[in-house]
C-alpha cells in the first residue's frame, strides 16, 4: 500500500511552488500537504518519515529561494485555520506556527503589548521567524519568545520553557521540523504610543529597503554585525544583472527578480556577489535565505 493512501484529501502531486514564495519562482513540490490538525499532521510526519522522505516545512515563503527543478520528497504547508490562531493572556500573546507575525504585532499593539513592534514590517510565519530568529537592529524575536511547543520528524511533541532554548544572531535552537505554538511575554504599554513606534519603524524600513517586488528580504546574513548591503554596496554591486535577477538599488542586500526571471538567474547572481566580495574586500559572505 502506498504511504499517501491515508492522506489524498490533503497531498497534491507536482504542485509548484513558486506562487507560496516571495521571489516566485522555483519548481514544484513532489509532495505537497496542507494538514487539516495537529493529529493528522503528526501522522502524516511519521509515515513520511517512516518511509525515508525527505520532509521540509514552508512557512510564508518569505525566507526562501526554490530551485528551478524543483524539491523531492514532501513539503508542509500549515495553512490549516488550527496551525494559526492568536489569544490574548494578561501579557502575553499566544500564537500558532502558521499565524502571520504581521498579524501577531497587530494584535499586541491593540492590546497594548509592547516588543515586538520593532518587528514591524517582517514578512512570514510566527514559525520561520523563531526557526531564523528575525529581526532588526531594534532587536529580534527570541528575547520575546516564552515559550515554544515543536514537533520532531518523528511526530513527537515537545514544550521549550525559555531556559530551554538558545537564540543568536538570525539562529535559534528551535530546529525541530515544526514549531507549532509560541508564546511570547510582552510589556504594557500605551497602545496609542506602540502604534506611533510601530508607524515610525514602517517608514524607515519603507524608505531604506525594496518593500512590495519580488525579492525575499535580506539574502546574506551581516558578517560580524558589518551590514553586509554596505559591502556589497561598497563592491559596486548594485544594478548588477545577471537574466531577470538584480542587486536593489535601495538596498544592496537585497536582490529583485524581475517577470521573466529564474531561480538559477538568482543563484548565480548569489555566487557573482560572494565572489566579487570576497575578492575586493576579503569577507566571505553567508546567505540568510534558504536554498531548496
Ligand atoms: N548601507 C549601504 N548600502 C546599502 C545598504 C546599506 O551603504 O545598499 C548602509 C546603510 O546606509 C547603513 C548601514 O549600511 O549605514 C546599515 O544598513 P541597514 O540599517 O539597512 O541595516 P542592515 O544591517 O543592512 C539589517 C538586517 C535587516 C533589517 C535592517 C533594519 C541583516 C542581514 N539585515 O540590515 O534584515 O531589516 O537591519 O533593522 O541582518 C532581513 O534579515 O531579511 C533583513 C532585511
Amino acid at each position: 500500500m502506498n504511504w499517501l493512501s491515508e492522506f489524498e484529501s490533503i497531498v497534491r502531486q507536482g504542485e509548484p511552488l513558486a506562487p507560496y514564495t516571495w521571489f516566485r519562482l522555483g519548481g514544484p513540490a513532489q509532495y505537497f500537504a496542507e494538514p487539516e490538525s495537529h493529529q493528522q499532521l503528526a501522522e502524516l510526519v511519521r509515515r513520511a518519515h517512516a518511509e525515508g522522505e525527505p520532509i521540509r516545512l514552508l512557512g510564508g515563503g518569505s525566507n526562501i529561494l526554490v530551485r528551478d527543478e524543483g524539491v523531492p520528497g514532501l513539503v508542509i504547508h500549515l495553512s490549516a485555520p488550527c496551525f494559526g490562531g492568536i489569544r490574548v493572556q494578561g501579557r502575553h500573546v499566544i500564537a500558532g506556527g502558521g499565524a502571520k507575525l504581521g498579524h501577531v504585532i497587530s494584535t499586541a499593539v491593540r492590546e497594548g503589548l509592547g516588543g515586538l513592534e520593532s518587528l514591524v514590517g517582517i514578512p512570514g510565519t510566527v514559525g520561520g521567524a523563531l526557526h531564523g530568529n528575525a529581526g532588526g537592529r531594534g532587536g529580534d524575536i527570541g528575547q520575546w519568545t516564552y515559550r515554544a511547543t515543536v514537533m520532531t520528524v518523528e511526530g513527537e511533541f515537545h514544550d521549550r520553557s525559555r531556559e530551554e532554548m538558545i537564540f543568536a544572531y538570525r539562529k535559534s535552537s528551535l530546529d525541530e521540523l515544526v514549531i507549532l505554538e509560541a508564546e511570547f511575554q510582552l510589556e504594557h504599554e500605551d497602545p496609542q504610543e506602540l502604534t506611533k513606534r510601530m508607524q515610525t519603524q514602517w517608514i524607515i524600513k519603507k524608505a531604506s529597503q525594496p518593500l512590495g517586488h519580488q525579492n525575499a528580504g535580506c539574502i546574506f546574513k551581516n558578517p560580524r554585525g558589518i551590514s553586509a548591503g554596505m559591502l556589497i554596496d561598497q563592491a559596486g554591486l548594485k544594478g548588477t544583472r545577471i537574466g531577470g535577477a538584480e542587486v536593489s538599488e535601495r538596498h544592496a542586500n537585497f536582490i529583485i527578480a524581475e517577470p521573466g526571471a529564474t531561480a538559477q538567474d538568482v543563484l548565480r547572481l548569489i555566487e557573482l556577489i560572494r565572489s566579487r566580495v570576497a575578492d575586493r574586500l576579503g569577507v566571505e559572505l553567508e546567505t540568510e535565505i534558504e536554498i531548496w
